[in-house]
Formats: C-alpha cells, sequence, structure tokens
C-alpha cells in the first residue's frame, strides 16, 4: 500500500462555477490531490484556497494560453511540486466555443478553436499519457484512495453535443469539438492495450454556470433540475468514469438533463 496519494490534474476551470472546478471538488473531497491549470490566476487562487480550507491539497498552475509549450511547461512544475505522486486522472475540459454563421466567422477565430480544443488536448492527453504510462497499476488503497488493479490511470475529455452533431452557428465549434473525439477514440484505442482508460463526454446541454446563467437569464430553467445540466452531476459521472471496473470501460458517455429535447 502506497502512502501517497493519487494525483488529479484538471485543465480548464473558467471562474470556477463550472465542470472543471466542480471535478476539482469532488476529487479533492475524495482523497486526491489536485493540480489545476487554467488561464485565470485569480478563479485559480480562490478555488485553491476553498478546496484546502476545505482539508484538499490542491496547487495552481496557471498558464497564460493554451498551447502546447504552455502546457508543457504547466505538467513540469506540476511535477516537481509533486515529484511522487502518481498521476492517476486528467481531465481536459478546456474550450473555445464559437457560435457564428459560417460567412462571419474570422480566420482568427477557427484558428482559436483549433488552437483551444484540438491542439491544446493533444499535447494536454501527451502530457499526462507520458507520466501514466511510467506508472504500475493502482494500489489497492493509494494515499487512502480504493484504487483498480486493472487500471493505471484514466484520461477524460469533455465534450458537446457539437462533438457529434455540426449545426447552423456550429462550423469552428464543432470542428474542434470533432477532433477532440476522434482523438478520445484513437487513444481509448492505443492505451486501453496498456490498461489506461482514455474516456469522452458529450455534454448534451446546458451546464449551469455563471455564464450560461448570465446568459439565459432565467431563473425558472436555474431551479429546474430536470432541465439543466448541474456541474456537480457531471462530476460523479466522471466519477464514475474512474471507478469503472476494466471488465466494463465506457469510452464515451452522453450527459443530459431528463427534459432536454435532443
Ligand atoms: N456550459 C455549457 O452549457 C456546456 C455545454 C456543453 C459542453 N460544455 C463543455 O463543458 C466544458 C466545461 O465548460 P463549463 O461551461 O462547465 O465551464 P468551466 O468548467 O468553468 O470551463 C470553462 C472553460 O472555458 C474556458 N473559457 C474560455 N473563455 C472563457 C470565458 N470568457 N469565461 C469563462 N471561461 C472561458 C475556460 O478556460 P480557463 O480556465 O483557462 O479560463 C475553461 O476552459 C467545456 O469543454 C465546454 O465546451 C459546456
Amino acid at each position: 500500500m502506497s502512502s501517497v496519494r493519487p494525483l488529479f490534474v484538471v485543465a480548464g476551470i473558467g471562474n470556477g462555477t463550472g465542470t472543471g472546478a466542480a471535478t476539482a471538488r469532488l476529487f479533492a473531497k475524495s482523497g486526491y490531490r489536485v493540480a489545476l491549470i487554467s488561464r485565470g490566476p485569480e478563479h485559480l487562487q480562490k478555488l485553491a484556497a476553498e478546496l484546502n480550507q476545505a482539508g484538499g491539497e490542491v496547487a495552481t498552475f496557471p498558464l497564460k494560453d493554451y498551447t502546447p509549450a504552455s502546457i508543457k511547461s504547466a505538467f513540469a512544475s506540476l511535477k516537481s511540486h509533486w515529484p511522487t505522486s502518481p498521476l492517476r486522472v486528467a481531465l481536459f475540459n478546456a474550450a473555445y466555443g464559437i457560435w457564428k454563421p459560417f460567412l462571419e466567422v474570422t480566420e482568427d477565430e477557427l484558428r482559436e478553436s483549433i488552437d483551444t480544443n484540438i491542439m491544446a488536448a493533444f499535447a494536454f492527453a501527451r502530457a499526462a499519457l507520458l507520466e501514466i504510462t511510467k506508472l504500475d497499476l493502482e494500489a489497492p488503497n493509494e494515499g487512502g484512495v480504493a484504487g483498480d488493479a486493472r487500471k493505471r490511470g484514466t484520461l477524460i475529455f469533455t465534450g458537446a453535443t457539437a462533438a457529434i452533431r455540426g449545426n447552423v452557428t456550429t462550423s469552428a465549434f464543432a470542428a474542434g469539438k470533432f477532433g477532440v473525439r476522434a482523438l478520445s477514440q484513437s487513444l481509448a484505442k492505443e492505451f486501453g492495450k496498456q490498461n489506461i482508460h482514455v474516456a469522452h463526454s458529450i455534454i448534451d446541454g446546458n451546464i449551469m454556470t455563471d455564464r450560461t446563467k448570465s446568459r439565459r437569464n432565467d431563473p425558472t430553467w436555474e431551479a429546474n433540475q430536470d432541465a439543466r445540466l448541474h456541474p456537480d452531476a457531471i462530476a460523479k459521472s466522471y466519477m464514475h468514469l474512474v471507478k469503472q471496473d476494466s471488465s466494463a470501460w465506457t469510452w464515451e458517455i452522453d450527459l443530459r438533463p431528463a427534459h432536454e429535447t435532443w
């Protein structure tokens, strides 16, 4: 039994009210060390302080952008911060959303979508897998966290409806999200053989975050648990993926509220 806590890393925290932060909260509470990667140092500090005060072991790794070089450097920093902690779970949650009629999409917006959604996902996956492939199978009680003797680690990508269905304003966004989905499927097949679980999650509806709340400005929607995705509920599904038995792994999960039209 190892006394060192396993490590969870997430890229994409936003302002701390969405999926990235909710998943960090759940993994911190469940005994993981948590590495937070995001472009917003203030939101990062605030979330880390909240989680550390609640008994978590959380550190922040701010980056100025999601270029491969910045992601590589964030991983180097987290490795030197926790040199002995095995990286067991990695979540790529960052995204650049752009919804516009095709003829209005600029080259810069398309490039931003490809850079943040695809290039960054490749760089994050590479950095995470370089660590996870070095690990032995999980120990039964790794730093107090129940391990799985058939698994070395889990890599999850947060997707969207646009990962499987283009629509009238999603040409640039869907290109990025389709790309992440393709990457995750390729990795699931390649790294499953090394007992590394790669999963993709299609979030098929609006997540209740500060951003969606102010955009929709609809208290009825906010109050209706059957109409919107709660970030904590998505986090629970991610934990479920991490705990799945290796004889029945999910590559792709789709999550939507009960009353979603789809
Ligand atoms: N919100 C939804 O309704 C919805 C629906 C379907 C799928 N998704 C997907 O779910 C994932 C998580 O999104 P989330 O909505 O739950 O929020 P989140 O976890 O807080 O993540 C927000 C992400 O958006 C980035 N971002 C870019 N511009 C931003 C801005 N102006 N304000 C705040 N964040 C900005 C953030 O990067 P930094 O951390 O570097 O700031 C962060 O990576 C994303 O991959 C998204 O595509 C969301």
